[in-house]
């Protein structure tokens, strides 16, 4: 028999908005996003709240699109490639603890969720229990305006 007994509970499916550029699509996960602010600091034409929508992946170049959203260190923004290049996971994979409990991880990842298993290359997962996403941090627990350590999560 399998043991089931730390699988999440069934979830409703994640829900990501697509930006279509030429030669690049950026999607974005709102619940997966921790406000790093990488990508408007990163490129500021194209990740601009002020616009609708707030992503225009045709305002810079693809390779530095994907540059700027291999930054993003929750996974909330993803890209692909219209050659169909996804995004290289890190090699090796790493995870790094903040004080405040939360799991940083960047690799190839599987990560478990209430809506089946997910293929990731950058994840922050809760460490407080907090959470209402779990296994992903959202800042309802004592992480909430913990910043992160921007050179380490390249
Ligand atoms: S870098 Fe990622 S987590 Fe940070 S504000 Fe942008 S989308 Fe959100
Ligand atoms: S560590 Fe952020 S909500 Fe739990």
């Amino acid at each position: 028999m399998t043991d089931r007994v730390n699988d999440p509970v069934p979830d409703e499916a994640p829900k990501l908005k697509e930006y279509d550029g030429e030669g690049i699509t950026v999607t974005f996960e709102p619940r997966r996003c921790l406000h790093a602010a990488e990508c408007v600091r990163g490129l500021p034409a194209v990740f601009d709240l002020q616009k609708r929508p707030w992503v225009q992946p045709g305002e810079a170049a693809p390779s530095e699109v994907a540059e700027v959203v291999r930054r993003c260190p929750s996974g909330a923004l993803r890209y692909h490639l219209a050659d169909g290049a996804a995004e290289p996971p890190d090699d090796p994979t790493t995870v790094r603890r903040m004080p405040d409990g939360r799991l940083l991880l960047r690799g190839d990842l599987r990560v478990r969720t209430g809506s089946g298993e997910r293929h990731e290359v950058r994840a922050v997962l809760c460490g407080c229990g907090a959470s209402g996403n779990q296994p992903y941090c959202d800042h309802s627990g004592p992480c909430a305006g913990g910043d992160f350590d921007r050179a380490e999560n390249r």
